[in-house]
């Protein structure tokens, strides 16, 4: 029996694990060092328990993550996003591209880079000054009634543009940066993800790395040394330890929080999974809050 995509039953809430991988940094593997391969460390990954493997068109990477999930796709829990178009005439600079012809036209070329039938979970990478939310939020239910997308993400919105695309459509996952050093989601975008029910998908949640090494730099010295302490007591590393943090932060807001690190290394690959299974006192999560605070002296 054929099953018509464009009426096929919504798809079950996305499955997130308690950590996902973020691919963001992965591109062809260009040294003999096996602890460097893309490959690998997508295995080193899934067979740690991690479902989820996030990437974006604008990460110029789909055909690399294809590849390397191609072999156990049914396992992965396939994460892409479209809408941030690099521009070649200012470095660093982008457009956002967010209008129903174009979300249409991204996932295909996403789902073709990819070798998929399918994106588990679609995220629009940034919001647009120029295209209503719902228009965005529309078109990506009409991919998802194809069966082309299974759940719907956001990501760098504002609380306003979740709330009305959480009416146009039930947001599936809200991707932001999340991490003891950067803390803004918390006095912005916590409270409506919360109340609407939205798990937040937490990027860069070492503080892109900088939460690994733990420097005790000046605007840090104190968290550094907490972070130390708790790191030797349970003989982990301060990066775990950031890690089981943010995870950990979840229930004092009342919502998911599912920490999304990134590496290029297979043995960090296999720590940053090892730090799903810590869970932090509610006496460890507590100092490290305080004294990682944004007001903190
Ligand atoms: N939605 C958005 O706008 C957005 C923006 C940024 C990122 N993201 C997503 O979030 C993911 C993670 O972001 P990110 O890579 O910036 O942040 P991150 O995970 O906080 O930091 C990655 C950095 O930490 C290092 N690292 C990772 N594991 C380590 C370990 N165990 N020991 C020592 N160093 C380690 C990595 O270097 P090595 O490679 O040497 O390990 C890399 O330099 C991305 O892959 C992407 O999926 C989303």
């Amino acid at each position: 029996m054929t099953t018509d995509r464009r009426t096929a039953p919504a798809a079950d809430p996305v499955d997130l694990g308690r950590q996902g991988f973020g691919a963001m940094r992965l591109r062809p593997n260009g040294s003999a060092d096996p602890d460097r391969d893309p490959s690998r460390i997508v295995d080193a990954v899934l067979d740690g328990g991690v479902r989820m493997i996030d990437t974006a068109d604008a990460y110029r990477n789909e055909e690399l993550v294809g590849r390397a999930i191609a072999h156990r796709r049914e396992e992965v829990v396939l994460a892409s996003k479209f809408g941030l178009v690099w521009h070649g005439a200012v470095a660093g600079g982008f457009d956002v591209r967010a209008d129903a012809g174009y979300v249409r036209q991204a996932c295909d070329a996403s789902l073709r880079r990819l070798r998929v039938e399918r994106i588990d979970l679609y995220y629009l990478h940034h919001r647009s000054d120029t295209v209503p939310v719902e228009e965005t939020v529309h078109a990506m239910a009409g991919l998802l009634a194809e069966g082309k997308i299974g759940a719907i993400g956001l990501s760098n919105v504002t609380a306003e543009d979740l709330r009305r695309a959480h009416a146009v459509h039930p947001v599936a996952a809200l991707q932001e940066q999340w991490s003891l050093s950067d803390r803004a989601v918390e006095s912005t975008l916590v409270r409506t993800a919360a109340e609407l029910g939205v798990p937040i998908v937490a990027h860069s949640p070492t503080g892109h790395g900088a939460l690994h090494g733990a420097a005790g730099d000046d605007d840090h010295r104190e968290g550094t040394a907490v972070l130390r302490e708790i790191a030797a007591a349970r003989a982990a590393s301060v990066g775990q330890i950031a890690l089981a943090w943010v995870h950990g932060r979840g229930p004092a807001h009342g919502v998911e929080v599912v920490p999304l690190p990134g590496t290029t290394r297979v043995s960090h690959a296999r720590s940053n999974v090892a730090a799903a299974a810590i869970r932090l006192t509610d006496a460890e999560l507590a100092r490290l809050t305080d004294v990682w605070s944004p007001n903190a002296p």
